[in-house]
């Protein structure tokens, strides 16, 4: 399956979410590919801040290509995650027309709520080449009992995606690995970012079941 993280905003999760994302189906025992489709490569770069064995290869793609290169590569991997860039339109349709699934992460501010149009709009366009492309929100950085996180369920609910039920907390596990290469499984097992990432991997892969 071929699992697009996409937001037009940067700062949502879509590096982090894709890390965790692709070692969380590792882990599961699958090959992986990760393709970092953002021109500053922030998931190349956490690749190479890690010492030892790559837990998973990462191939750097940030061009409008990703749809013409994904297809040859299927055969080769059970699953792709594609982290997708900021901003540059092309990639980002690139990257969405490569997917089988594509997550929204979004974090409970208003101005997330807002910026999301953007990535919805793409997904509207793409849905005229691609009927069957499925894709919903997945809520980053949730802070637990706020009105904040209630409200922007609410907002959310005006986009026609659906709004994954896993959620991602604040979790400062997740930020701490980037510098080091690493994902929280490694580095905090048991901890409960970890089940919060599995719990958000099995309702994704259940989406395209
Ligand atoms: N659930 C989380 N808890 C704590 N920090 C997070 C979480 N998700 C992302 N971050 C941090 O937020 C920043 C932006 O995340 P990143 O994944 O780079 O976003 P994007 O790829 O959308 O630009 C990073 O510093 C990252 O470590
Ligand atoms: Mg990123």
């Amino acid at each position: 399956m071929i699992i697009g993280l996409l937001n037009q905003k940067g700062g949502v999760g879509k590096t982090t979410l894709a890390v965790h994302m692709a070692d969380a189906l590792a882990r599961r025992g699958c090959k992986v590919l990760l393709i970092d489709a953002d021109p500053q490569g922030s998931a190349l770069d956490w690749a190479a801040a890690r010492t030892g064995e790559p837990l998973f290869p990462v191939a750097g793609m940030p061009k409008p290509l990703i749809h013409k290169e994904v297809p040859g590569l299927v055969k080769d991997y059970d699953h792709i995650v594609i982290d997708g860039p900021p901003r540059v339109y092309d990639v980002a349709r690139s990257a969405i027309m490569a997917s089988d699934v594509v997550i929204v992460p979004v974090q409970p501010s208003p101005y997330d709520v807002w910026a999301a149009k953007e990535v919805v709009e793409l997904l509207h366009e793409a849905r005229v080449y691609k009927p069957d492309l499925k894709s919903a929100f997945a809520i980053n950085r949730k802070i637990v009992n706020t009105a904040l996180g209630r409200d922007v369920l609410d907002a959310l609910a005006e986009y026609p995606l659906p709004v994954l039920r896993a959620a991602i907390c604040q979790r400062v596990a997740l930020a701490e690995c980037a510098s080091v290469g690493k994902s929280v499984f490694e580095t905090a097992p048991g901890h409960p970012a970890c089940a919060e990432v599995s719990a958000l991997v099995t309702e994704v892969l259940e989406l395209n079941a």
